[in-house]
């Protein structure tokens, strides 16, 4: 039987992922926003807020949030949920950086 392996694709440079912005890139016909924490960590989740479908990637990122620019609902970067009092969540991707080079699994 075939197994379904997650597939990594290369979607940045970390040099080019500035702290705490949004970044959007595209794959297989999906929006990913994908955000370098003040931590150093990456994170990517589907660029969509599940509240009215918000571009996640022009929210304002703290600690390890995001609020989204259209109503300001409060998401959790590390497992896509959304923060109370508001409720909801979004997909989460598996972030590798090595090397420099920041790979996305899907
Ligand atoms: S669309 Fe994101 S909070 Fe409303």
């Amino acid at each position: 039987m075939k197994s379904l392996e997650a597939v990594k694709v290369e979607v940045a440079k970390l040099e080019d992922l500035p702290f705490q912005t949004g970044r959007v890139v595209k794959l297989n016909g999906r929006e990913i926003a994908v955000f370098r924490l003040s931590s150093g960590e990456v994170r990517a989740v589907e660029n969509r807020c599940p509240h009215k479908g918000g571009p996640l990637a022009e929210g304002i990122v703290s600690g390890n949030y995001v609020f989204c620019p259209m109503h300001d609902w409060k998401i959790n970067l590390a497992d896509g949920k959304v923060q109370a009092p508001d409720d909801g969540c979004v997909i989460t991707y598996e972030v590798d950086v090595k090397e420099g080079k920041v790979y996305i699994s899907m």
